[in-house]
């Protein structure tokens, strides 16, 4: 079981210069304006579980990532990971869980550049202490899930960033960590690739039973691996599984989205106050327009819309996207800066 409580970390401001007055008190005693990046984060995760921890960019996840490998210590609060602390007892830690962070960077070195990718992983595989012939199983089960067998020659230089992040999944397929970390795994990847990254994901949680936490700012990919997930930008915003989270919000009457294909052009005039956002454009003769409305306005809106020539209506479904573009538009996330409490 994994379990964040109260996890905090603000880092010091940047240094702009020694001999600015202000960095140079900074950077001599207790620097007074930090920068929050995780305020009072409490959560658990049970085994096994494919675990999101989903927010904007600047929300805080690469910092978890990093509490959990004991990068960074954090302010207050602790994480713990089958019971000990990520930091405090980070060799009792550092076996069982396995992390790739976003991008293709390499962030513990373990890629020889100018050596194959069976190699590396070979090399990798022993550092790891699995014996030769499972190892060797293993990397053939990792190349060919991930299709990337006919890359085992090839130098790991030689390598577009999507192949490197690819060659980076394999880690886990091959090591079979108990916990895995994944900072933004999709992150500069083609759809394609995307897939092949997310049946990677599912296997290893179907197959080996691992406890997986990954971050993202992609709604859809939480939506499609994680059976819970946790919305937050510093401070917790909302948790629960995908579904719920989308059936709390409808219960909010907030959101509805109707895609609407009319022959001719609109007087988006028409549409002020009953819709919450509206989105058009004209082709071929025909108006396009994806609408969001709260629920209570759908009959004035179908009212307005028999004026037009409708050609096309669609209820869209309300995705985790539109929740979380709605919830994190709310004030208690916008906070970019804060002067710690304590
Ligand atoms: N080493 C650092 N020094 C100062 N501020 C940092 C440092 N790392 C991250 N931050 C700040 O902490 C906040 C959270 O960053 P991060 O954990 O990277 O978020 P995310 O991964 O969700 O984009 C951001 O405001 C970021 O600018
Ligand atoms: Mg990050």
């Amino acid at each position: 079981m994994i379990e964040s409580v109260n996890l905090t970390k603000f880092y010091p401001p940047p240094i702009k210069s020694l001999f600015d007055l202000k960095s140079l008190r900074d950077f001599l005693g207790k620097p007074r304006e930090k920068i929050p990046a995780l305020i009072d984060l409490s959560f658990k995760i049970k085994e096994g579980e494919i675990f999101g921890l989903l927010g904007p960019n600047g929300a805080g996840k690469t910092t978890f990532c990093k509490i959990a490998n004991a990068l960074v210590i954090p302010t207050r609060g602790n994480l713990y990971i089958n019971g000990y602390d990520s930091v405090k007892e980070h060799d009792k830690v550092k076996g069982k869980i396995f992390t790739i962070f976003g991008g293709e960077r390499d962030l513990f070195g373990l890629f020889q550049w100018r050596v194959s990718v069976e190699k590396n992983l070979k090399f990798i595989a022993e550092l790891w202490g699995i014996p030769k012939v499972e190892a060797e199983n293993r990397i053939n089960y990792a190349l060919e899930l991930l299709n990337l067998k006919d890359k085992k020659n090839e130098w790991y230089q030689k390598l577009s960033a999507g192949m490197r992040q690819k060659v980076y999944l394999a880690l886990p397929l091959i090591i079979q960590p108990e916990v895995l970390i994944l900072d933004e795994p999709t992150v500069y990847l083609d759809v394609f690739t995307r897939r092949e990254v997310w049946n990677a994901i599912l296997e290893l949680s179907k197959e080996f039973g691992t406890t997986i936490i990954l971050t993202t700012h992609n709604l859809n990919e939480a939506e499609v691996l994680c059976n819970r997930v946790l919305i937050f930008n510093k401070k917790k915003i909302a948790e629960g599984k995908p579904k719920e989270l989308i059936e709390k919000f409808q219960t909010l009457k907030i959101d509805r989205k109707l895609l609407v294909k009319i022959k001719g052009k609109i007087k988006i005039e028409d549409f002020n106050g009953i819709a919450e956002k509206i989105n058009a454009y004209t082709q071929n003769g025909f108006t396009y327009l994806g609408i969001y409305i709260k629920r209570d306005y759908l009959k004035d809106i179908l009212a307005i819309l028999t004026n037009y020539d409708v050609v096309d209506i669609q209820n869209e479904p309300v995705t985790l996207e539109d929740v979380f573009t709605h919830i994190c538009s709310f004030d208690s996330c916008v906070n970019s800066r804060a002067e710690e409490k304590s």
